[in-house]
């Protein structure tokens, strides 16, 4: 068991060694070019999209070739290279992976933009990164965030980038304890209650939908249920120590990894806000049945 132990942690250090020196060496080049961004932004969009697209494909090689994770992809099928938003529920670091996945077979992974906490801001060379690629950096009090989420507009929608703006709706990852909290919320607000996730955040959702709807090339909302299962348990999801370090990750370790996606084009989501928020929330409802699913199904294998 230790000399295992001990072999698990070399190898993945190896792994992640390198990576890693990669990752300093892309947020010290994309913190390089956020003065530069206001003189140049569009290069400076298209750069940072590739340096990250390099870091971001090698973890991603880690997961799925070096550490055998192999995730089941089922649902729409995404047309090379559109634009998107991107919502998802929200279960642990994995997450990452199952969205990269389909962005890769996109060819959209230089183009993920994930909202960040704007905290990260301060952060040497990581948060100036981030800044730098023009991620959202918001704090969740949508009026103080209106000036930051009209920059990331304005690129989309004024300058046409093409972008996978990715968030999570729930806003935190999915717990039985913030289940329990989710249900008592659900049960006080009169609002259904979704299986085995959080009811969805509306606001983020609604804004992020009424402004990007206005850019031609945004075609679609893409939205993604992710499972997992260890040891017969749902939800289950490799540490990240565990997910970059073990090998054979869908074999012998177990794990089980499936996301889900369907693509709905924008022009069929409701015109008015509060149509959207009841949108999302009958969204959830529908995921919460697809993941139900997922568990019987695996519970039975
Ligand atoms: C992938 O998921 C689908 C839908 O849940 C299921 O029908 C299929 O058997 C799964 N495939 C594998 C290889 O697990
Ligand atoms: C799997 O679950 C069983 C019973 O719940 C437990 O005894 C065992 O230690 C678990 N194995 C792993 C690898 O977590």
């Amino acid at each position: 068991m230790m000399v295992a132990d001990i072999f698990t942690t070399l190898r993945g250090l190896l792994l992640v060694i390198p990576w890693a020196l990669e990752l300093v060496l892309m947020d010290l080049i994309l913190s390089a070019l956020l003065p530069v961004s206001y003189f140049f932004p569009n290069w400076v969009y298209n750069a940072s999209s590739f340096v990250a697209f390099t870091n971001w494909n090698w973890i991603q090689m880690i997961f799925e070739v070096f550490n055998g994770g192999e995730i089941n992809i089922s649902g729409d099928e995404l047309p090379e290279g559109e634009s998107a938003i991107v919502i998802s529920n929200h279960v642990s670091w994995t997450d990452f992976y199952m969205i990269q996945a389909l962005a890769v077979r996109a060819g959209m992974l230089g183009r993920c933009r994930w909202f960040a906490k704007i905290e990260l801001r301060w952060v040497p060379l990581l948060g100036w990164g981030i800044w730098a690629m023009g991620m959202p950096m918001v704090s969740r009090k949508w009026l103080k965030d209106k000036t930051e989420l009209d920059r990331v507009f304005a690129g989309v929608v004024v300058r046409k980038w093409p972008t996978w703006l990715i968030s999570f709706s729930e806003a935190t990852r999915y717990t039985p304890k913030k289940y329990e909290d989710t249900k008592a919320w659900c049960k006080q607000n009169d609002r259904p209650i979704p299986k085995h996730l959080l009811y969805p955040r509306t606001k983020g959702f609604v804004t992020t939908v009424q402004h990007l709807r206005k850019a031609k090339h945004m075609k679609a909302v893409y939205d993604m249920t992710i499972a997992y299962e260890h040891n017969h348990t749902f939800l289950s999801a490799p540490t990240i120590w565990e997910s970059l370090s073990c090998g054979d990750l869908s074999g012998k370790r177990g794990y089980k990894f499936h996301v889900d996606v369907k693509r709905i084009l924008l022009d069929e989501l409701p015109e008015d806000d509060a149509g959207l928020a009841k949108w999302l929330e009958t969204r959830w409802m529908e995921k919460g049945e697809f993941l139900e699913a997922k568990r019987e199904e695996w519970a039975r294998s």
